[in-house]
């Protein structure tokens, strides 16, 4: 017989969902789908859409200082809130599932507790997070590092995309107020238990066939900006021993990336994502080079071993060719591991509604890394076809996503009957 504490509530409805994600890949730029970057008119777009369905889901919509969506259902007793959360921007050229699945299945663990007019002792929000990727401001999971007091005010004031246009002013435009930012801030112990649902953004869920994850360690970014200075020059009147091309400074630094995140190992990972040079012609020896530099890893000696040996081989680099090569760090996050209890609970809710799961570890970033500050959080994946993510080709079934939702569920009912 099923211990299941969701047996008397309605399922997570398939339809529901697949209408969902139908609604959101539409909010794209229609010339390069699907992008939806935070602060775009896409992404306000797909705001209004959600604030709609939370009021529709019975949950009480509002937007905090740094503009995250919340949709707020109260509790039987004041106190700290439940959260499921995750998020609604995407990467250039991205998917339709990477941040949406877990907002969507937030949303619709609230309409089964709205149709069930099931009350919940504790509070319960769904959270659709700021700008989760990578903004034009250097700075990535923007709303979930306000919530848990890793960005303040003064900082979204100084930080400035190409245009000059400050992180404040962007955080505006979505509903937030830049100046005010420190008071989207929760304390320690301000959120009670934090859940999210991801795409697993890697192949082993869709390889083994199993439709569940329980995350045990989420690794983390480190990030910098490297601006490689040489010497623009005549392409043909320059002998090679007289060159300072920053071109092939920068080709032998996306190498050095490479090489330490392969010969350092333990899951470490390393990419060269961004890359420009000016003036870009071709009777031109290039005299500037800017790189974004992007590791990942979840142990924190082999993050500190790859970043040590980037810093010594970029200036070793610099030396040898006589030009200049300047690094600016934009972002040291720290690696997680996932509360034992939260992993444990995970798992028996997903046995209770006998949905096949097993654990794994997670090679990309969430929110939940900064939530991680305030409460124990809990993350579960779904597959996706063939690990593919962060491109347009990215798919997730929506058949996964409404199991993903219903260990949610579970997870949630348990939580609330559990904590005091
Ligand atoms: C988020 O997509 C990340 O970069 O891990
Ligand atoms: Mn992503
Ligand atoms: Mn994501």
């Amino acid at each position: 017989m099923s211990d299941a504490l969701s047996d008397g509530l309605p399922r997570p409805s398939v339809e529901r969902l697949a209408a969902d994600l139908r609604a959101l890949e539409a909010f794209t730029r229609p010339d390069r789908p699907y992008t939806r970057r935070a602060f775009s008119d896409e992404d306000r777009a797909a705001r209004q859409w959600l604030t709609g369905r939370m009021a529709e889901a019975g949950l009480t919509p509002a937007v905090d200082a740094a503009g995250n969506q919340i949709g707020r259902r109260a509790g039987r007793a004041p106190g700290p809130a439940l959260v499921i959360g995750s998020h609604l921007d995407t990467v250039e050229a991205g998917g339709r599932f990477d941040g949406i699945a877990g907002v969507l299945a937030g949303l619709e663990v609230a309409r089964v507790l709205d149709a069930a007019g099931h009350r919940l002792a504790h509070a319960f929000e769904v959270i659709n997070f700021t700008c989760e990727e990578p903004s034009d401001f250097g700075l990535s999971t923007i709303g979930s590092r306000a919530m848990s007091g890793k960005l303040d005010a003064a900082t979204a004031a100084r930080l400035r995309d190409r245009q000059g246009r400050s992180l404040a002013d962007a955080v505006d435009s979505v509903g937030g107020r830049g100046s005010a930012l420190d008071s989207a801030r929760r304390p320690p112990g301000g959120v009670l238990r934090y859940l999210e649902l991801h795409i697993e953004q890697a192949v082993s869920l869709d390889r083994a066939r199993v439709p569940v994850g329980v995350v045990t360690a989420i690794a983390a970014p480190s990030r910098y900006r490297v601006a490689v200075r040489g010497r623009q020059d005549h392409a043909g009147g320059t002998p090679m021993a007289d060159r300072r091309d920053a071109v092939a400074a920068a080709a032998e630094l996306v190498l050095l990336v490479e090489r330490l995140a392969r010969e350092t190992g333990r899951g470490m990972v390393g990419t060269v994502g961004f890359i420009e040079a000016r003036p870009n012609m071709i009777n031109i020896i290039p005299g500037e080079v800017d790189l974004l530099v992007d590791f990942r890893g979840i142990d924190p000696a082999a993050i500190a071993e790859t970043l040590g040996g980037f810093e010594r081989g970029a200036a070793e680099i610099a030396t040898r060719r006589g030009l200049a090569i300047e690094w600016t760090s934009l972002m040291r996050d720290l690696p997680l591991t996932v509360p034992l209890e939260m992993v444990a609970l995970a798992e028996a809710s997903a046995r209770a509604v006998d949905i096949p799961h097993r654990r794994l570890t997670s090679g990309a970033s969430h929110d939940a890394n900064h939530m991680a500050a305030l409460c124990p959080i809990g993350l579960v994946f779904i597959p996706c076809r063939d690990g593919r993510s962060h491109c347009p080709e990215e798919w997730a079934d929506v058949e996964h996503l409404a199991m993903g939702a219903r260990v949610l569920l579970e997870l949630l009912l348990r939580l609330d009957r559990d904590l005091a």
